[in-house]
């Protein structure tokens, strides 16, 4: 399956393994990316030197392109970053939260493209008359940390009519071939998976975080700012003990709730994890690893097991085919 955006970035198949954090690693990105997809580095929690690091792990394992992702929260420490990830080269830098657009001339100086995640049309204008050159549509059924308050049926077609030929990727929930055919028939020029690509073995998340998403269900998250540890924003979690309790008291505010500053679990550093950080249980990540912030979208309840990266790929795609063929069938039947 070929879209604008798969010629745009070179891919094979129009779809965009999400940057999910710390979870992203070599092996995943480098996967997809062989696979015929996008692969994504989350550049979130690394230095400038863990990042040069990692980025020469994924041309170790593919010469096909991959990208990286920011989420810009004030410009802290950005500049050595961006700086260290353009001369390891990536085909594409992602951003998210705060706007990008200082960094965008440089990005394209270096030959790469610029991705902006958004959550309403009028923020997809601006970032295409700032230059971007594609723009993420995230959902609010997407897991994770969430700017937008629209669900994709309603964001999508919006953005895509405002940014219209600018290359739009659907992200929020999409987790099987159904959900990709849906977001390219709404207007999409490709997807955007998280919650689905957590679950593969690749994935630098703990086991047990890959069993919750396995056995939970469409209704077991909760878009809240209840892990709002170092990080005041809203973002969607599965529901778990630390939310049981937060509501059980009517859903304090910061400084309100029960067992705040609590220390429940150590980072892979040894560093303090308090109960309500934003940090998950990724890979050596120790403690009481349910009452973290187990980042996950609404389409959880479509994911019910662990695969490698590139199965999943290949699912989606000929999934996804597969409902379009159908969908053709149905007109060619009136
Ligand atoms: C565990 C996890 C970590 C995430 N970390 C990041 C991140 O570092 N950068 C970012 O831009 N988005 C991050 N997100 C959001 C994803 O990029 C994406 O928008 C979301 O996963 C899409 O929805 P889905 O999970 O329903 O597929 C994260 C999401 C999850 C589930």
């Amino acid at each position: 399956m070929q879209t604008p955006l798969c010629r745009i970035l070179n891919i094979d198949t129009p779809i965009v393994q999400a940057p999910i954090g710390p979870a992203t690693n070599p092996a995943l990105t480098a996967a997809v990316s062989n696979a015929g997809g996008l692969g994504m580095l989350a550049f979130l929690r690394r230095d400038a030197d863990e990042i040069r690091r990692l980025i020469s792990g994924i041309h170790e394992r593919t010469d096909r392109p991959f990208g990286g992702n920011f989420i810009l929260r004030g410009l802290e420490g950005t500049e050595a970053r961006l700086e260290s990830c353009l001369e390891s080269g990536v085909s594409v830098v992602s951003f998210h939260w705060d706007d990008p657009y200082e960094y965008v001339n440089r990005i394209h100086a270096a030959d790469t493209l610029v991705m902006h995640t958004v959550g309403n049309a009028e923020d997809a204008r601006r970032a295409v008359d700032a230059g971007v050159d594609i723009i993420v549509a995230q959902g609010w059924e997407a897991g994770g940390h969430l700017r937008g308050e629209v669900a994709t049926m309603a964001l999508l077609p919006r953005v895509v009519d405002a940014v219209s030929p600018v290359p739009v990727i659907s992200a929020g929930s999409i987790a099987d071939g159904r959900g990709m055919a849906a977001a390219l028939m709404l207007g999409a020029d490709g997807v955007w998976v998280g919650t689905r690509f957590a679950a593969s073995e690749e994935a630098d998340i703990d086991p047990s975080y890959k069993e919750r998403i396995i056995k939970a269900s469409e209704t077991d998250t909760l878009l809240s700012k209840v892990f709002n540890g170092g990080w005041d924003a809203a973002g969607r979690a599965l529901r778990n003990s630390t939310i049981e309790m937060w509501e059980a008291e009517g859903r304090p505010g910061d400084g309100e709730r029960p067992g705040e500053g609590d220390v429940i679990a150590q980072g892979t550093d040894g560093a303090h994890i308090a109960r309500y950080a934003s940090i998950g249980p990724y890979t050596g990540v120790t403690g009481d690893l349910e009452a973290l912030s187990n980042w996950a979208g609404q389409g959880v309840g479509r994911v019910d097991r662990i695969q490698p990266a590139a199965e999943i790929v290949r699912e989606l795609a000929e999934d996804a085919v597969r409902v379009l063929g159908k969908a053709d069938r149905l007109i060619q039947d009136l």
